[in-house]
Protein backbone atom coordinates (compact mmCIF):
# COMPACT_ATOMS: atom_id res chain seq x y z
CA UNK A 1 0.00 0.00 0.00
CA UNK A 2 1.56 3.33 -1.05
CA UNK A 3 0.48 6.12 1.31
CA UNK A 4 0.10 9.88 1.14
CA UNK A 5 0.12 11.85 4.37
CA UNK A 6 -0.54 15.46 4.25
CA UNK A 7 0.42 17.88 6.62
CA UNK A 8 4.07 18.98 8.23
CA UNK A 9 3.65 18.64 12.24
CA UNK A 10 5.27 16.56 15.01
CA UNK A 11 1.28 14.86 14.38
CA UNK A 12 2.47 14.03 10.82
CA UNK A 13 6.06 12.92 11.86
CA UNK A 14 4.45 9.87 14.03
CA UNK A 15 1.84 9.07 11.81
CA UNK A 16 4.86 8.69 8.99
CA UNK A 17 6.59 7.08 11.32
CA UNK A 18 4.29 4.12 12.41
CA UNK A 19 3.36 3.84 9.18
CA UNK A 20 6.34 2.94 8.33
CA UNK A 21 6.16 0.32 10.70
CA UNK A 22 3.28 -1.64 8.85
CA UNK A 23 4.92 -4.22 6.38
CA UNK A 24 1.92 -3.89 4.26
CA UNK A 25 2.79 -0.23 3.74
CA UNK A 26 5.61 -0.02 1.15
CA UNK A 27 5.96 3.26 0.16
CA UNK A 28 5.06 6.66 2.55
CA UNK A 29 5.26 10.27 0.69
CA UNK A 30 4.19 13.65 2.74
CA UNK A 31 3.36 16.81 2.02
CA UNK A 32 4.69 19.33 2.68
CA UNK A 33 6.62 17.41 5.68
CA UNK A 34 9.17 18.82 7.09
CA UNK A 35 12.48 18.16 7.77
CA UNK A 36 12.19 15.26 9.94
CA UNK A 37 9.88 13.44 8.15
CA UNK A 38 12.16 13.68 4.82
CA UNK A 39 14.58 11.04 6.95
CA UNK A 40 11.99 8.45 6.60
CA UNK A 41 9.87 9.71 3.65
CA UNK A 42 9.77 11.21 0.37
CA UNK A 43 8.40 14.78 0.83
CA UNK A 44 6.80 16.96 -1.58
CA UNK A 45 5.83 20.63 -1.73
CA UNK A 46 2.14 21.11 -1.43
CA UNK A 47 -0.58 23.19 -0.09
CA UNK A 48 -3.03 21.13 2.15
CA UNK A 49 -5.52 23.45 1.62
CA UNK A 50 -5.38 23.16 -2.10
CA UNK A 51 -7.93 20.32 -2.79
CA UNK A 52 -6.40 20.75 -6.81
CA UNK A 53 -3.07 19.67 -5.57
CA UNK A 54 -3.39 17.04 -3.00
CA UNK A 55 -5.57 15.38 -5.83
CA UNK A 56 -2.92 15.88 -8.40
CA UNK A 57 -0.67 14.80 -5.94
CA UNK A 58 -2.34 11.72 -5.22
CA UNK A 59 -2.36 10.96 -8.69
CA UNK A 60 1.20 11.25 -8.88
CA UNK A 61 2.54 9.37 -6.68
CA UNK A 62 -0.19 6.42 -6.96
CA UNK A 63 -1.57 6.71 -3.47
CA UNK A 64 -3.79 3.77 -2.30
CA UNK A 65 -4.21 6.10 0.30
CA UNK A 66 -4.64 9.65 1.39
CA UNK A 67 -4.22 10.51 5.35
CA UNK A 68 -5.18 14.13 6.15
CA UNK A 69 -3.37 15.21 9.07
CA UNK A 70 -4.88 18.83 10.14
CA UNK A 71 -8.07 20.09 10.35
CA UNK A 72 -8.07 23.14 7.92
CA UNK A 73 -7.96 21.22 4.31
CA UNK A 74 -10.94 18.85 6.29
CA UNK A 75 -13.17 21.47 6.72
CA UNK A 76 -12.44 23.20 3.52
CA UNK A 77 -13.39 19.97 1.83
CA UNK A 78 -10.00 18.45 0.48
CA UNK A 79 -11.36 15.16 1.82
CA UNK A 80 -14.19 15.14 -0.04
CA UNK A 81 -12.15 15.92 -3.62
CA UNK A 82 -9.90 13.20 -3.17
CA UNK A 83 -12.98 11.05 -2.56
CA UNK A 84 -13.98 12.27 -5.70
CA UNK A 85 -11.08 11.67 -7.54
CA UNK A 86 -11.29 8.03 -6.52
CA UNK A 87 -8.82 8.05 -3.85
CA UNK A 88 -9.37 6.24 -0.47
CA UNK A 89 -9.07 8.95 2.12
CA UNK A 90 -8.23 8.91 5.84
CA UNK A 91 -10.37 12.17 6.92
CA UNK A 92 -14.31 13.31 7.07
CA UNK A 93 -16.20 15.32 4.70
CA UNK A 94 -16.34 19.38 5.08
CA UNK A 95 -19.77 18.63 6.36
CA UNK A 96 -18.83 16.40 9.18
CA UNK A 97 -15.87 18.39 10.10
CA UNK A 98 -17.87 20.89 10.81
CA UNK A 99 -18.20 18.87 14.38
CA UNK A 100 -14.58 21.05 14.77
CA UNK A 101 -15.05 23.56 12.50
CA UNK A 102 -18.34 25.42 13.80
CA UNK A 103 -18.29 25.03 17.89
CA UNK A 104 -22.09 26.13 16.72
CA UNK A 105 -22.55 22.82 14.76
CA UNK A 106 -21.22 20.76 17.73
CA UNK A 107 -23.28 22.24 19.83
CA UNK A 108 -26.54 21.32 18.36
CA UNK A 109 -25.38 18.06 17.43
CA UNK A 110 -24.93 17.22 21.01
CA UNK A 111 -27.66 18.85 21.83
CA UNK A 112 -29.75 16.14 19.45
CA UNK A 113 -27.44 13.33 20.85
CA UNK A 114 -27.93 13.95 24.25
CA UNK A 115 -24.46 14.16 25.00
CA UNK A 116 -23.60 16.58 28.51
CA UNK A 117 -21.70 19.35 27.23
CA UNK A 118 -21.04 22.96 28.46
CA UNK A 119 -23.85 25.60 28.55
CA UNK A 120 -23.31 27.92 25.97
CA UNK A 121 -23.59 31.23 23.96
CA UNK A 122 -23.08 33.02 20.89
CA UNK A 123 -22.37 36.55 20.35
CA UNK A 124 -22.18 38.50 17.52
CA UNK A 125 -22.51 42.08 18.63
CA UNK A 126 -19.98 43.91 20.53
CA UNK A 127 -23.19 45.58 22.02
CA UNK A 128 -24.31 42.13 23.61
CA UNK A 129 -20.61 40.79 25.37
CA UNK A 130 -21.05 42.58 28.43
CA UNK A 131 -24.68 41.17 29.20
CA UNK A 132 -23.78 37.97 28.16
CA UNK A 133 -20.22 37.93 29.62
CA UNK A 134 -22.75 38.41 33.75
CA UNK A 135 -24.33 35.25 32.54
CA UNK A 136 -21.31 33.27 32.77
CA UNK A 137 -18.48 32.99 35.42
CA UNK A 138 -16.56 33.01 37.11
CA UNK A 139 -14.65 31.27 35.16
CA UNK A 140 -14.94 32.71 31.84
CA UNK A 141 -14.41 30.35 28.89
CA UNK A 142 -14.26 32.67 26.26
CA UNK A 143 -13.52 30.77 22.24
CA UNK A 144 -13.36 31.91 18.44
CA UNK A 145 -16.57 29.70 17.04
CA UNK A 146 -13.92 28.79 14.50
CA UNK A 147 -10.41 27.28 14.07
CA UNK A 148 -8.17 28.76 15.83
CA UNK A 149 -5.30 26.00 16.68
CA UNK A 150 -6.08 25.99 20.79
CA UNK A 151 -5.23 29.55 21.24
CA UNK A 152 -8.57 31.03 20.34
CA UNK A 153 -9.80 29.83 24.16
CA UNK A 154 -8.85 32.00 26.83
CA UNK A 155 -9.93 30.20 30.13
CA UNK A 156 -9.97 33.21 33.35
CA UNK A 157 -11.28 34.07 36.39
CA UNK A 158 -10.52 37.65 35.31
CA UNK A 159 -13.25 39.43 33.98
CA UNK A 160 -11.76 41.94 32.04
CA UNK A 161 -9.53 39.40 30.40
CA UNK A 162 -12.26 37.37 29.26
CA UNK A 163 -14.06 41.00 27.76
CA UNK A 164 -10.88 41.87 25.88
CA UNK A 165 -10.65 38.52 24.44
CA UNK A 166 -13.83 38.46 23.31
CA UNK A 167 -14.30 41.71 22.16
CA UNK A 168 -10.86 41.43 20.31
CA UNK A 169 -12.22 38.34 18.50
CA UNK A 170 -15.84 40.61 17.89
CA UNK A 171 -13.64 43.07 16.08
CA UNK A 172 -11.64 40.75 13.81
CA UNK A 173 -15.20 40.23 12.49
CA UNK A 174 -15.10 36.15 14.29
CA UNK A 175 -18.16 35.45 16.56
CA UNK A 176 -17.20 34.67 20.37
CA UNK A 177 -18.65 31.47 21.74
CA UNK A 178 -19.38 31.95 26.06
CA UNK A 179 -19.44 28.49 27.56
CA UNK A 180 -19.62 27.57 31.02
CA UNK A 181 -16.57 25.94 32.69
CA UNK A 182 -16.53 22.37 32.77
CA UNK A 183 -14.92 20.96 36.05
CA UNK A 184 -12.42 17.94 36.07
CA UNK A 185 -9.63 16.73 34.37
CA UNK A 186 -9.09 16.17 31.07
CA UNK A 187 -8.74 13.03 28.67
CA UNK A 188 -8.69 13.21 24.76
CA UNK A 189 -9.95 10.08 23.71
CA UNK A 190 -9.50 9.72 19.91
CA UNK A 191 -11.52 7.20 18.07
CA UNK A 192 -11.65 5.81 14.34
CA UNK A 193 -15.16 6.46 12.92
CA UNK A 194 -16.54 4.79 9.89
CA UNK A 195 -20.39 5.90 9.84
CA UNK A 196 -21.72 4.17 13.08
CA UNK A 197 -18.77 1.94 14.12
CA UNK A 198 -16.44 3.43 16.68
CA UNK A 199 -13.04 2.15 17.51
CA UNK A 200 -11.47 4.14 20.60
CA UNK A 201 -7.74 4.05 21.22
CA UNK A 202 -5.75 4.58 24.09
CA UNK A 203 -7.09 7.50 26.67
CA UNK A 204 -4.46 10.28 26.95
CA UNK A 205 -4.19 14.13 28.54
CA UNK A 206 -2.92 17.14 27.08
CA UNK A 207 -1.08 19.97 28.87
CA UNK A 208 -2.59 23.23 27.02
CA UNK A 209 -1.31 25.74 29.19
CA UNK A 210 2.42 27.46 28.48
CA UNK A 211 3.50 26.78 31.81
CA UNK A 212 4.58 24.52 34.37
CA UNK A 213 1.74 23.77 37.04
CA UNK A 214 -0.79 24.89 34.14
CA UNK A 215 0.15 28.51 33.96
CA UNK A 216 0.07 30.95 31.17
CA UNK A 217 -1.86 31.13 27.88
CA UNK A 218 -3.20 28.44 25.83
CA UNK A 219 -1.34 27.18 23.35
CA UNK A 220 -1.80 24.19 20.79
CA UNK A 221 -0.15 21.84 23.34
CA UNK A 222 2.66 21.64 25.35
CA UNK A 223 2.65 17.61 25.88
CA UNK A 224 0.69 14.60 26.45
CA UNK A 225 0.64 10.81 27.88
CA UNK A 226 -0.87 8.10 27.98
CA UNK A 227 -2.67 5.64 29.67
CA UNK A 228 -3.87 7.97 32.28
CA UNK A 229 -3.01 5.99 35.43
CA UNK A 230 -5.68 7.79 37.37
CA UNK A 231 -9.02 6.70 35.26
CA UNK A 232 -11.36 4.24 35.83
CA UNK A 233 -11.10 0.70 33.85
CA UNK A 234 -14.48 1.22 32.35
CA UNK A 235 -14.35 5.08 31.64
CA UNK A 236 -13.31 4.46 28.05
CA UNK A 237 -16.16 2.31 27.50
CA UNK A 238 -18.30 4.89 29.60
CA UNK A 239 -17.33 8.02 26.63
CA UNK A 240 -17.34 5.59 23.72
CA UNK A 241 -21.00 4.42 24.27
CA UNK A 242 -22.94 7.79 25.99
CA UNK A 243 -20.51 10.44 23.73
CA UNK A 244 -18.65 8.82 20.62
CA UNK A 245 -21.50 6.95 19.22
CA UNK A 246 -24.49 9.12 20.01
CA UNK A 247 -22.61 11.89 18.14
CA UNK A 248 -21.52 9.33 15.48
CA UNK A 249 -25.27 8.13 14.69
CA UNK A 250 -26.03 12.19 15.25
CA UNK A 251 -23.74 12.97 11.99
CA UNK A 252 -25.06 9.78 10.23
CA UNK A 253 -28.91 11.05 10.74
CA UNK A 254 -27.81 14.21 9.58
CA UNK A 255 -26.49 12.61 6.08
CA UNK A 256 -23.17 13.89 7.81
CA UNK A 257 -21.63 10.67 8.26
CA UNK A 258 -17.59 10.83 9.70
CA UNK A 259 -15.32 8.94 8.56
CA UNK A 260 -11.80 9.29 9.98
CA UNK A 261 -10.61 10.53 13.31
CA UNK A 262 -13.45 11.95 15.70
CA UNK A 263 -11.52 13.56 18.68
CA UNK A 264 -13.63 14.10 22.01
CA UNK A 265 -11.83 15.92 24.62
CA UNK A 266 -13.25 15.98 27.73
CA UNK A 267 -13.61 16.99 30.81
CA UNK A 268 -13.96 14.40 33.37
CA UNK A 269 -16.71 15.91 36.14
CA UNK A 270 -18.92 14.78 39.17
CA UNK A 271 -21.69 14.03 36.94
CA UNK A 272 -19.45 11.42 34.41
CA UNK A 273 -17.87 13.30 31.58
CA UNK A 274 -18.41 16.42 29.61
CA UNK A 275 -17.39 17.32 26.20
CA UNK A 276 -15.34 20.58 25.62
CA UNK A 277 -14.91 20.02 22.25
CA UNK A 278 -14.98 17.61 19.40
CA UNK A 279 -12.21 17.91 16.67
CA UNK A 280 -12.35 15.98 13.43
CA UNK A 281 -8.34 14.87 13.31
CA UNK A 282 -5.74 13.62 15.16
CA UNK A 283 -4.48 15.32 18.24
CA UNK A 284 -1.55 16.97 18.42
CA UNK A 285 0.45 16.22 20.49
CA UNK A 286 -1.02 12.84 22.03
CA UNK A 287 -0.85 11.32 18.69
CA UNK A 288 2.55 11.48 19.18
CA UNK A 289 2.44 9.39 22.48
CA UNK A 290 -0.84 6.96 21.78
CA UNK A 291 0.73 5.93 18.26
CA UNK A 292 4.23 5.20 20.30
CA UNK A 293 2.26 2.42 21.73
CA UNK A 294 0.38 1.04 18.86
CA UNK A 295 1.52 -2.16 18.28
CA UNK A 296 -1.28 -3.43 15.08
CA UNK A 297 -0.18 -1.82 12.04
CA UNK A 298 -1.59 1.74 11.87
CA UNK A 299 -1.75 1.46 7.73
CA UNK A 300 -4.16 -0.74 8.11
CA UNK A 301 -6.71 0.35 10.47
CA UNK A 302 -6.82 3.95 8.49
CA UNK A 303 -7.33 1.87 5.32
CA UNK A 304 -10.12 0.13 6.96
CA UNK A 305 -11.55 3.23 8.36
CA UNK A 306 -11.15 5.07 4.78
CA UNK A 307 -13.10 2.17 2.94
CA UNK A 308 -15.85 1.50 5.28
CA UNK A 309 -14.29 -1.81 6.91
CA UNK A 310 -13.24 -0.76 9.90
CA UNK A 311 -16.07 -3.35 12.10
CA UNK A 312 -14.13 -5.84 10.30
CA UNK A 313 -10.24 -5.38 11.71
CA UNK A 314 -9.66 -6.50 14.26
CA UNK A 315 -9.41 -3.98 17.57
CA UNK A 316 -5.95 -2.03 17.80
CA UNK A 317 -3.34 -4.17 20.03
CA UNK A 318 -1.29 -2.15 22.32
CA UNK A 319 2.41 -2.41 24.60
CA UNK A 320 2.62 -2.37 27.37
CA UNK A 321 3.71 0.63 29.86
CA UNK A 322 3.11 4.79 28.94
CA UNK A 323 4.33 7.08 26.74
CA UNK A 324 4.67 11.16 27.02
CA UNK A 325 5.67 13.52 24.44
CA UNK A 326 7.30 16.84 25.24
CA UNK A 327 6.43 19.98 22.95
CA UNK A 328 10.14 22.00 22.58
CA UNK A 329 8.67 25.47 21.41
CA UNK A 330 10.46 28.47 20.44
CA UNK A 331 10.96 31.40 22.17
CA UNK A 332 7.86 33.93 22.79
CA UNK A 333 5.52 31.13 21.87
CA UNK A 334 2.43 30.92 21.63
CA UNK A 335 3.11 34.49 20.93
CA UNK A 336 4.89 35.40 17.07
CA UNK A 337 7.54 32.79 17.25
CA UNK A 338 11.10 33.64 16.76
CA UNK A 339 12.10 31.19 14.07
CA UNK A 340 15.20 30.72 12.18
CA UNK A 341 17.27 29.41 15.08
CA UNK A 342 20.04 26.47 14.80
CA UNK A 343 19.34 23.14 16.39
CA UNK A 344 21.53 20.81 17.50
CA UNK A 345 21.65 17.37 19.20
CA UNK A 346 17.94 16.61 17.13
CA UNK A 347 19.92 14.07 15.19
CA UNK A 348 18.09 10.41 15.50
CA UNK A 349 21.08 8.51 15.17
CA UNK A 350 21.61 7.01 18.62
CA UNK A 351 19.30 3.66 18.13
CA UNK A 352 17.26 4.38 21.75
CA UNK A 353 13.99 3.03 21.13
CA UNK A 354 13.64 4.69 24.69
CA UNK A 355 12.63 8.37 23.20
CA UNK A 356 12.41 9.70 19.60
CA UNK A 357 12.84 12.79 18.53
CA UNK A 358 9.97 14.04 16.27
CA UNK A 359 10.09 17.15 14.18
CA UNK A 360 7.21 20.01 14.10
CA UNK A 361 8.38 23.11 13.10
CA UNK A 362 11.97 22.67 11.23
CA UNK A 363 13.32 23.59 8.54
CA UNK A 364 16.82 23.20 6.63
CA UNK A 365 19.03 25.70 5.48
CA UNK A 366 20.69 25.35 1.96
CA UNK A 367 23.94 24.22 4.03
CA UNK A 368 21.64 21.36 5.90
CA UNK A 369 21.64 23.13 9.01
CA UNK A 370 18.63 22.31 11.48
CA UNK A 371 17.04 25.36 11.88
CA UNK A 372 13.46 26.17 13.31
CA UNK A 373 10.32 26.99 11.42
CA UNK A 374 7.30 27.25 13.75
CA UNK A 375 6.42 27.71 17.10
CA UNK A 376 6.08 24.27 18.22
CA UNK A 377 9.26 23.01 17.58
CA UNK A 378 10.21 19.11 18.00
CA UNK A 379 8.91 16.87 20.22
CA UNK A 380 10.64 14.62 22.16
CA UNK A 381 8.56 10.68 22.97
CA UNK A 382 9.76 8.70 26.08
CA UNK A 383 8.12 5.43 26.29
CA UNK A 384 8.39 3.48 29.50
CA UNK A 385 7.73 -0.01 31.75
CA UNK A 386 5.50 2.91 33.29
CA UNK A 387 5.13 7.30 33.08
CA UNK A 388 7.76 7.62 35.87
CA UNK A 389 10.17 5.94 33.74
CA UNK A 390 8.72 7.37 30.35
CA UNK A 391 9.13 10.61 31.47
CA UNK A 392 12.69 9.85 32.72
CA UNK A 393 13.67 8.86 29.05
CA UNK A 394 11.87 12.06 27.41
CA UNK A 395 14.38 14.66 29.91
CA UNK A 396 17.22 12.71 29.50
CA UNK A 397 16.56 13.15 25.80
CA UNK A 398 15.52 16.61 25.68
CA UNK A 399 18.99 17.40 27.75
CA UNK A 400 20.96 17.16 24.92
CA UNK A 401 18.65 19.10 22.50
CA UNK A 402 19.90 22.95 21.98
CA UNK A 403 18.03 25.29 20.75
CA UNK A 404 18.57 29.09 22.07
CA UNK A 405 15.45 30.66 23.65
CA UNK A 406 13.10 27.67 23.43
CA UNK A 407 11.48 26.40 26.55
CA UNK A 408 9.58 23.22 27.45
CA UNK A 409 7.69 22.56 30.08
CA UNK A 410 9.29 20.27 32.74
CA UNK A 411 5.82 18.84 34.18
CA UNK A 412 4.54 16.66 31.90
CA UNK A 413 2.67 13.78 33.47
CA UNK A 414 4.23 14.80 36.61
CA UNK A 415 0.58 15.01 38.67
CA UNK A 416 -0.57 11.42 37.48
CA UNK A 417 2.57 10.12 38.79
CA UNK A 418 2.26 12.38 41.89
CA UNK A 419 -1.33 10.66 42.04
CA UNK A 420 -2.63 14.51 42.37
CA UNK A 421 -4.95 14.06 39.74
CA UNK A 422 -8.80 13.06 40.94
CA UNK A 423 -11.99 13.11 39.60
CA UNK A 424 -14.46 15.29 41.85
CA UNK A 425 -16.73 13.46 43.38
CA UNK A 426 -20.35 13.37 42.99
CA UNK A 427 -22.39 16.57 44.38
CA UNK A 428 -25.76 18.10 43.74
CA UNK A 429 -26.02 19.24 40.32
CA UNK A 430 -25.38 23.12 39.31
CA UNK A 431 -28.41 23.49 36.72
CA UNK A 432 -26.66 26.28 35.08
CA UNK A 433 -23.60 24.73 34.61
CA UNK A 434 -23.78 21.66 31.64
CA UNK A 435 -26.59 21.27 29.05
CA UNK A 436 -28.24 18.10 28.45
CA UNK A 437 -30.20 17.24 25.89
CA UNK A 438 -32.91 13.84 26.96
CA UNK A 439 -35.14 14.35 23.24
CA UNK A 440 -34.29 13.59 19.98
CA UNK A 441 -35.18 16.72 18.58
CA UNK A 442 -32.67 18.34 19.88
CA UNK A 443 -34.85 20.94 22.71
CA UNK A 444 -31.48 21.73 25.07
CA UNK A 445 -32.24 21.94 29.34
CA UNK A 446 -30.12 23.60 30.91
N1 LIG B 1 -4.26 18.65 21.61
C1 LIG B 1 -5.14 19.64 21.17
C2 LIG B 1 -5.54 19.53 19.77
O1 LIG B 1 -5.03 18.71 19.04
O2 LIG B 1 -6.40 20.28 19.35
Amino acid sequence: MRVLVIGSGAREHALVSALRRDPAVSAVVAAPGNAGIAQHAQTRPVDPCSAEAVVALATDTAADLVVIGPEVPLVLGVADAVRAAGFACFGPSAAAARIEGSKAFAKDVMAAAGVRTAHSEIVDNPADLDAELDRFGPTWVVKDDGLAAGKGVVVTADRSAARDHGAELLEQGHPVLLESFLDGPEVSLFCLVDGETVVPLLPAQDHKRVGDGDTGPNTGGMGAYTPLPWLPEDAVTAIVDDVVKPVAAELVRRDSGFSGLLYAGLAMGSEGPAVVEFNCRFGDPETQAVLALLESPLGELLNATATGTLAEVAPPRWRDGSAITVVIAAENYPGRPRIGDVITGAGEGSGDESAAVLHAGTALREDGTLVSAGGRVLNVVGVGADLAEARTNAYERIASIKLPGSHYRTDIGLAAVENRIEIPARQERDAEAVAVSSTADGDTRS
